[in-house]
């Protein structure tokens, strides 16, 4: 591992057992094949810009890599030289940045290709030929011999040309056991530096996966590395089991990006070796997710909400039971604590809320209400999310700045409020108000239904008060936002506002119907 990777911080080397409450279970299948140290091969500005719809500029390949760089992978595949001139500036303008990480480039089995990676100023090269019989009949139309011969020359060519060499026999995992022993028998006599044992289309099983590394650790000298598409689901699970087996590398993306289903996810493969293997790696884990969050916005690709590790779920607690336990002790339903990764915890709140996520997420805030208070947004919460609403933590403050500020003594109280609108329907509202005890109706119309409403009240009161001002703020941006409706009202005649009051929620009629009646209750209280 390079000093310069090493931050005292962070989770580099091997993880704070103490910070991971993973199965004891798992101590029971750790195995002497299983190496001390992976190194992890990044792949995610090669086979992961191959993700369909992708394409990185120069620009978003030197952030990427300088984020790789500083997250501490060993290797940095940056592309492949010999597609465009675009890759080859790409190439030039990350190794302008002297990273730590080792940089390198993709080359068929061609001699051309290989001069675009040693042209681009690189020193290692990923080659590789395809060796299933699959890809040998339909693909190259070659035979065996052929594509051992053309991988021996170009790795010969390769250390001719001064290169760090890795190979890979492309879709190994359905080429015969003989072959790609005999391949990578081959390849190490012409001096390679490693072998990779691509599960180029995601193919194989976990266990077989283990069986194979150690059947090619027997003809092989020099360190395996695994890369696996994730076609099964099974790309992180097989990368596991590849280590198991003694591969020293393995190759990865961030957020798992790649073509089609995609590659193994870095963040989840190197979590898992670390925490189940006690492997070390040198990632620093802290970086972990402003990477994925960059990554993502680069590459224009959500990360999934319920994508380990940094998905947006990965630690968001909603239901009172598990908010209560984690806050107690976070082991209780957290694998591994956020900062591990460099993410955040997430106290969601909606109908399985309880009153210590509402408590916990206010506190926050600097906000403390009592005891009553909490309830009450406990229950307004559950309502909401009855209707299919889910609070936001900007909705939640403004529901509980409003509560703590609402008065107590009520003198003029709603007791019923319908309104009718539509299209061609002069929109009707009919209102019951109970004044000091004594219950009023009145019935209005106006040029819309908050119109028609508060026209209603009006008339309840005998028209001896005016709408002097009208505020409707949407908190958050969707459609489904919580409103904050204000209103001043003064008596008629005096043109004036003396009285105001708020009302929050999700109807916007509903609230501006609670926000008048707040300010007609100060008024008459001020009055009596
Ligand atoms: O999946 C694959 O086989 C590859 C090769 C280029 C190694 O990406
Ligand atoms: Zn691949």
């Amino acid at each position: 591992m390079n000093d310069s990777h090493i931050d005292s911080n962070c989770c580099q080397g091997s993880l704070d057992k103490k910070r991971v409450y993973t199965s004891k279970f798992n101590e029971l299948f750790l195995s002497d094949e299983i190496p001390k140290h992976v190194t992890v091969f990044d792949t995610t500005l090669r086979d992961g810009e191959q993700t369909p719809g992708v394409a990185l500029s120069c620009a978003d390949k030197v952030r990427i890599a300088k984020a790789l760089d500083e997250l501490g992978v060993d290797v940095i595949e940056v592309g492949f030289p010999a597609a465009s001139q675009g890759e080859k500036d790409a190439v030039k303008a990350v190794m302008d940045l002297s990273p730590t990480s080792k940089i390198c480039g993709l080359a068929r089995c061609v001699k051309s290709d290989v001069d675009a990676v040693a042209d681009s100023g690189l020193n290692y090269v990923h080659t590789f030929i395809a060796t299933s019989d699959s890809h040998l009949k339909y693909k190259l139309k070659m035979t065996q011999e052929t594509v051992l011969e053309k991988a021996v020359a170009t790795i010969e060519y390769a250390k001719a040309r001064g290169l760090e060499v890795e190979f890979s026999c492309e879709d190994a995992t359905r080429t015969s056991l003989e072959f790609l022993k005999k391949m990578h028998i081959a390849v190490q006599e012409a001096g390679v530096d490693r072998i990779n044992v691509p599960d180029t289309v995601g193919t194989i099983s976990p266990t077989a996966m283990e069986y194979l590394i150690r059947e090619l650790k027997t003809v092989t000298k020099v360190p395996i590395s695994v890369h696996c598409h994730d076609d099964f689901g099974m790309a992180v699970a097989n990368t596991l089991s590849a280590v198991r087996g003694g591969a020293e590398q393995i190759h990865a993306t961030i957020n798992g990006l790649g073509e089609r289903a995609g590659n193994a996810s870095l963040e989840e493969a190197v979590l898992a070796l670390m925490a189940f293997y006690n492997v070390e790696t040198s990632i620093n884990t802290k970086m972990i997710g402003p990477t994925s969050k960059l990554v993502s916005r680069l590459f224009g690709y959500e990360i999934p909400p319920n994508k380990a590790i940094v998905g947006k779920n990965a630690f968001a607690h909603e239901s009172g039971i598990h908010v209560h336990g984690v806050l107690s002790d976070p082991s209780t339903y957290e694998a591994f604590g956020p900062e591990l990764v460099g993410v955040e915890r997430n106290i969601v709140l909606g109908k399985h809320s309880g009153a210590h996520s509402i408590k916990e997420k206010l506190h926050e805030y600097g906000i403390e209400l009592d005891d009553e208070q909490i309830a009450q947004i406990v229950e307004k919460i559950k309502d909401l999310a009855d209707n299919g609403k889910e609070i936001d933590d900007a909705e939640l403050v403004v529901l509980a700045t409003h509560l703590a500020e609402q008065r107590q003594s009520k003198h003029i109280n709603l007791d019923e409020f319908a309104v009718f609108t539509g299209i061609r329907t002069t929109p009707t509202a009919v209102v019951t108000l109970d004044i000091n005890g004594e219950k009023k109706t009145g019935t209005s119309i106006g040029i819309g239904p908050v119109d028609a409403a508060i026209n209603a009240i009006k008339t309840v009161m005998g028209n001896v008060f005016t709408l002097e001002e009208y505020r409707l703020n949407a908190i958050t941006g969707g459609s489904d936002s919580l409103c904050e409706v204000m209103v001043k009202i003064g008596k008629k005649g005096e043109g004036k506002a003396i009285s105001v009051g708020k009302g929050v929620g999700s109807d916007i009629v509903q609230t501006s119907v609670d926000a008048t009646m707040e300010a007609l209750d100060r008024l008459y209280s001020r009055l009596e």
